[in-house]
């Protein structure tokens, strides 16, 4: 059985973040990190991106140091990347295995991470289905350790924002002129939130949230985006669509949330809606993906997506964050 525990939110998660003297810490959010920064990370991210069968960038930033990847929600691809960004930069990398750790048995979050830490457990990449966790741990770690956010329940998946940014500025080169629309479970998307934050700071042209009503954010929570519940309309000379899927681990009651078909019908990204959209417009999705149902399965195979980039560009992010926090650590 698993302890019930609570992971009560605190007012200052933005300034938990950083070190005394303004270096990045942990990431917990892209809420808080300003232009200057955003931008750095993804300089130095760019740095490790190596074209489609080249030989992947590696050096010895990491040597000595030990990461932890602490998924307790399923991942594939925040959860490989993590792992290849550690090892390429020469850290030891532990996979622990949720499904059989102690915290099956009842120990709680914080044991497992005290025994990590005990184990001098530099740095804990955190994926957990519950709001607060990654701040929380942050909280009562040494001073030693740096947290990672690796997908918080619908609140943030920072180190995903930050790709999205990478991919969106390597294939439009600037932010200032785009229009991106956002496409799908908004109400329940890390992903949408982290994405739009980033884009908001970088000075995104115009950013449009599109979902059927019941999938809505909350209009005072972006106040920056449009919020559209039809898509064609959202995507009339959109430069950058991104389509997420229906999160339905996260959604209590399906009541008014559209069947498959009807959710293709009217929010399935095609070819033919693509048309409204600019003639060099991109297509985006942050995985995993659902073929046929918010994206046409050969849309996201076409010169248009830009899918595999955003995976490729997941491992060059993860290595700059990773060496970031790690060089903080060198001057606490
Ligand atoms: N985009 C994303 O977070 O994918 P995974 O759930 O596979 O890590």
């Amino acid at each position: 059985m698993q302890a019930i525990e609570a992971f009560p939110a605190s007012n200052n998660e933005t300034n938990l973040q950083f070190n005394a003297d303004g270096s990045l810490r942990h990431l917990l959010s892209l809420k808080g990190l300003d232009k200057a920064l955003l931008v750095d990370l993804l300089d130095d991210a760019q740095r490790y991106v190596t074209p489609p069968g080249g030989t992947a960038v590696r050096n010895r930033s990491l040597v000595g140091r030990t990461v932890a990847n602490l998924f307790f929600e399923p991942s594939t691809r925040t959860r490989a990347s993590f792992d290849l960004a550690g090892k390429r930069l020469g850290a030891d990398v532990l996979n622990l295995d949720v499904n059989t750790s102690s915290r099956k048995k009842g120990e709680s979050i914080l044991d497992t991470i005290y025994t990590l830490q005990a184990m001098q457990v530099d740095i804990m990449v955190v994926r957990d289905a519950s709001a607060g966790v990654p701040a929380y741990i942050a909280r009562h770690v040494n001073d030693h350790v740096s947290i990672l956010n690796a997908g918080e329940a619908e609140m943030s998946h920072p180190t995903q924002g930050l790709l999205d940014l990478l991919t969106i500025r390597q294939r439009k080169g600037q932010f200032g002129d785009l229009t991106v629309a956002i496409v799908g479970d908004i109400m329940h998307s890390r992903v949408a939130r982290s994405a739009a934050h980033g884009l908001h700071t970088l000075g995104v042209g115009e950013l449009r949230l599109v979902s059927p009503a019941a999938l809505a954010p909350d209009p005072a929570e972006m106040p920056y985006a449009s919020l559209f519940d039809n898509l064609d309309e959202a995507l009339r000379n959109a430069d950058v669509v991104m389509a997420l899927r229906i999160q339905r681990e996260r959604i209590g009651s399906l009541d008014g949330i559209p069947g498959i078909d009807e959710y293709y019908a009217n929010y399935g990204i095609s070819a033919e809606r693509m048309q409204l959209a600019a003639a060099d417009a991109i297509v985006m999705h942050p995985g995993p993906m659902n073929r046929g149902i918010e994206i046409e399965s050969s849309l996201a195979d076409s010169p248009a997506s830009a899918i595999t980039q955003q995976v490729a560009n997941g491992v060059a992010v993860r290595m700059a964050v990773l060496e970031r926090v790690c060089k903080s650590m060198e001057r606490r």
